[in-house]
This record gives C-alpha cells, structure tokens and sequence, in this order.
C-alpha cells in the first residue's frame, strides 16, 4: 500500500494524483463548461463579479474564469490538489477546507461554482445539506449557487469503468467502478503508472462518489433557504430526464 489509508471511504482522494491531474485531464472541455455556466449566468440574468469555485480541484475552472475577468478564489478539501491551483495560468488563489464548513467569513460573494462532480464525492447526505446551507451563507442577496453533479445513471452504469492502457501517453491509467446500489455509492479502484519526467512511478487511489436524486438536491436547496432554483441535464436548457449522465443545478439567493 502507498502512502493513503484506503480503510476510510474518501481518505487519501487525489492526493497522489494531484500533480498528475491537468494531464489526466487534459482533454476535459474547461472551457466549454465556463462557456456553459456563463450562458446560464445570462439565462438567469446575473452578472457576478465575486466567485468562489469550491471543490477546485487544480484550479481548471476558476482559472478559466480569472481569464474571463472574474475575481476569483478556490477552495477544496485536499491540499495537494490546492498546492497545484498556483501552477495555474494565472494562478488561482485557493484555501484549504471542507465544502460543509467552508472558510469564509465573507457573505457577499456574487457565485459559488463547484463543477465536475465534485459534490458527489460527499458520501453522506446531511454533510451535502451542509455543504449547501454554506454556499447560501457566504453568497449575498441575488447571488447564485451553481454545481453539477452525476446522476445515478452515470453512476450505476459503469461509466468510471475505463483504461488507456494501450495508449501511449505517459501517464497509463486503469479504473474499475463498483457500484453498490443500498448505499448508493460507486467505489472507484484506480491504479496509475507514470512514465514522464521523474518516472517510472505507480501508485494506486480509491475515490467514492454517492449518487443523490434529482429530487433530494431541490430539496436541500430549499430547506437552505435558497427560493429560486432549477436543475438541468447538462449543457443544455432541458429538464433532468432518467437518461441524464449530469445534472446542473442553479440557485438564487433572495
Ligand atoms: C473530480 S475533482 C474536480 C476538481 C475541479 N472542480 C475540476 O473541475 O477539475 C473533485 C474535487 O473535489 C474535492 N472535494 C471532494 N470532497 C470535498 C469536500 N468535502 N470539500 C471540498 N472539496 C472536496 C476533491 O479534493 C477534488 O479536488
């Protein structure tokens, strides 16, 4: 076993992969999901100059956003993930803490970002209620909260189960996805072997996500106060259906 505890669900989650992770991704469309959260900032006719991307991972989508001419800040829960936000170009300025007790005592920011799945990794319903009562707390009146989140679909259908393995990029990935549907979680077995600068190197990470319903997110929507909100499957401007891999989610603090 390497340096992670793989006894607690989400111990040790991109702590290794974290300074491989722009690699990994990078053929993940950033920019068409920054182009997308901007056409539903139009859609709901907002304009918003302060933004956290929580869950930031490296910074990807905050990053993005600087760029646009958003001010910027980032926070996630694994700290060599935030260590990797100042490579970005530019850089985002990021903190380290939990999505259900985030850091800031500030409560006028325009928008909470947290894209790609990021909320899913929260295993336990109450923490994402959590999670959201925060969003609502640090935005000020007319600020909006959007995320994304798979769906079950995505989930239970084996999506998480890939390979590059005869690829021949330097760094080879294999994952196995097993989803259990009582605690609807999918537990993802990933080994890695990097073959770049530094290498050879392999190490392995177990990642988690939980799958929520549709109808379980509008609810912690509302029950944290947020009054207007409406989800998406996503990219587009159309309802969550059962075939939705994604589901994009917008909220409007009063
Ligand atoms: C798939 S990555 C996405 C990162 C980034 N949003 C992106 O678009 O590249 C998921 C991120 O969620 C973070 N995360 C997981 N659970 C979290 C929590 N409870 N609070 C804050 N961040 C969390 C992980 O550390 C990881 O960086």
């Amino acid at each position: 076993m390497e340096s992670s505890d793989f006894t607690r669900p989400g111990a040790g989650e991109f702590d290794q992969v974290a300074e491989y992770y722009d690699h990994l991704m990078k053929t993940v469309p950033y920019r068409h999901w920054v182009d997308y959260v901007e056409s539903l900032l139009r859609r709901w006719e907002a304009r918003p100059v302060d933004v956290l991307d929580l869950a930031c991972g490296t910074g990807r989508v905050g990053s993005e956003m600087v760029r646009r001419g958003y001010q910027v800040r980032g926070a996630d829960l694994a700290e060599p993930m935030v260590r990797e936000c100042i490579r970005q170009e530019p850089p985002l300025p990021a903190m380290v803490c939990d999505a259900s007790r985030i850091g800031i005592a500030d409560t006028r920011l325009d928008l909470v970002v947290s894209l790609y799945d990021s909320l899913n990794y929260i295993l336990v319903p109450e923490k994402l209620a959590a999670a959201v009562r925060e969003a609502h707390r640090i935005l000020r009146s007319g600020g909006l909260f959007i995320f994304d989140l798979n769906t079950e679909r995505a989930l239970a259908s084996g999506l998480f189960t890939q390979d590059n393995m005869r690829s021949d990029d330097p760094l080879q990935y294999t994952w196995e996805a097993h989803w259990d549907p009582k605690s609807r979680i999918c537990r993802v077995d990933m080994l890695y072997y990097w073959n770049g600068d530094g290498g050879p190197k392999h190490f392995r990470e177990t990642h988690y996500q939980r799958a929520y319903d549709n109808s379980e997110v509008l609810s912690m929507l509302r029950m944290a106060g947020f009054t207007r909100f409406e989800s998406y499957s996503a990219y587009t401007f159309r309802a969550v259906t059962p075939l939705s891999d994604r589901a994009y989610y917008v909220a409007v603090k009063e």
